[in-house]
């Protein structure tokens, strides 16, 4: 019996993943018909006219739609965060550089959740510096191969190319991820940069929420998050709030001029950082996609149900409800960059990832303007998705370059062009 079912069953499974593959829609005469929410209509129906209905009314709606319908709420700060300096050189990067190191303890307890800042300054600077922040994937060391960089020590995801070896970094991980962070050519355009590992936060895999930041939240007898409370996006987005506790506390930071910068899965989580904490004065998606700045009613590329199944801890429980039913969201990607408005903000995207959907994460970025109209602000400024390496920065920024999914010199360069327009004239 058992051995005739077995091959049968075995048939369904593997049957069905692959449908699931195959299911991907490349097409853009396949895109479904949809209409979008109006970010300029209220639940109750009324249209808003200006900057203060939407900032009063509509915009407090959208945010609490986002919470409990996709990323979860967040808690706010910890009464017992503190932070511990643990290193600052002042002569790093061959004189260029100031490197400090901050250690974040979420609570009172030394061995309870931790985070480490990695701050790299301008050296000459002689006034406060506005500042780039952004997680990193694989650790702090990793953006730069300068020694005096402490190697985590946290999990990491096996790689070993990459030098990690039983979820650990080895010296040979050092630097691994540079190609991402142009720190000097960042320090020479006077940014300050500022980089903390995600999975310090919340280790990026699926244990049910007993490591990472969650746990310290959790009510008597709760064992995880509730379906509209914070995943693995929301905790780190929550993380990036914290580093920006400290950036406040930073004499030679200017806290008023600090854009954050994600990619792919830590650029979903970008925007939802910039969306929640208007302390952010500039936010970044690079090839951020499906949950990001892509429109998830285009199913195209990668869809809701593709993204929750594959990563079940990233959302909040209450997203599966729109597995396959993109259409019952109440909202769509463009107004999660609407929440960012008036503030300026870049999506980029790269041609050939197609994955992420390039024309969805435009149509975000696009139909977000009207609400940045509300505030006089220009948004966008174009109705046509530009050209590859032609990119159009108005209060919101875009570019399609050529290549795969990364992040390249070229997505910094413009990404500096478009904080000096907006944060050097501050
Ligand atoms: C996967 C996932 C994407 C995500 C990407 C990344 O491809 O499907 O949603 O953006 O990983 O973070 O690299």
């Amino acid at each position: 019996m058992a051995v005739r079912i077995a091959p049968a069953a075995l048939f369904l499974f593997a049957g069905a993943a692959w449908a699931q593959r195959h299911d991907v829609n490349y097409d853009e005469s396949k895109v479904p018909a949809y209409i979008l929410p109006d970010p300029l209509l209220t639940l109750d129906g009324e249209v808003v006219r200006d900057a203060e209905t939407w900032n009063n009314v509509r915009r407090p709606e959208i945010l609490r739609l986002f919470e409990s319908e996709m990323f979860g709420y967040s808690p706010g700060k910890p009464r017992d965060m503190h932070f511990e300096p643990q290193s600052i050189d002042r002569n790093a990067l061959g004189g260029s550089a100031i490197r400090k190191q901050v250690r974040v303890y979420f609570s009172r307890r030394k061995n309870g959740p931790k985070m480490d800042i990695l701050l790299y300054l301008p050296r000459n600077a002689t006034k406060p510096v506005p500042l780039f922040i952004g997680l990193n994937f694989q650790g702090n060391h990793a953006i730069h191969p300068d020694p005096g960089i402490t190697l985590s020590t946290a999990w990491m995801r096996p790689n070993p190319k990459t030098g990690v070896v039983n979820n650990r970094a080895t010296e040979q991980s050092r630097g691994a991820a540079h190609s991402r962070w142009p720190v000097d050519k960042i320090l020479a355009r006077g940014y300050g940069l500022a980089t903390i590992y995600y999975g310090d936060i919340d280790p990026d895999f699926d244990d049910g929420f007993q490591n990472g930041v969650q746990p310290m939240f959790y009510r008597p007898g709760q064992t995880k998050p509730g379906p509209d409370e914070w995943g693995s996006i929301g905790a780190w987005a929550w993380g990036l709030s914290r580093a920006f506790d400290y950036l406040e506390t930073d004499k030679d930071i200017d806290a008023r001029r600090v854009a954050v910068m994600g990619h792919s899965r830590l650029g979903k989580t970008a925007l939802w950082a910039g969306a929640v904490d208007t302390r952010f004065a500039l936010v970044i998606s690079n090839d951020s996609g499906c949950g990001g700045a892509a429109l998830s009613r285009r199913q195209f590329g990668e869809t809701v149900r593709i993204i929750n199944t594959s990563f079940p801890h990233w959302f909040a429980d209450n997203f599966n409800r729109y597995n396959g039913n993109e259409n019952g969201l109440p909202f769509d990607q463009h107004m999660l960059i609407a929440l960012i408005a008036p503030r300026p903000v870049y999506v980029a995207s790269a041609e050939e990832d197609r994955w992420a959907d390039p024309k969805g994460e435009f149509l975000s970025a696009r139909y977000a303007e009207p609400v940045y109209k509300l505030f006089g602000a220009s948004g966008l400024g174009v109705d046509e998705m530009p050209p590859v390496n032609h990119p159009v920065m108005d209060t919101i920024g875009y570019h399609i370059r050529s290549g795969k999914h990364d992040v390249t010199d070229y997505d910094w360069e413009q990404y500096l062009n478009f904080a000096d327009k907006h944060l050097m004239k501050k």
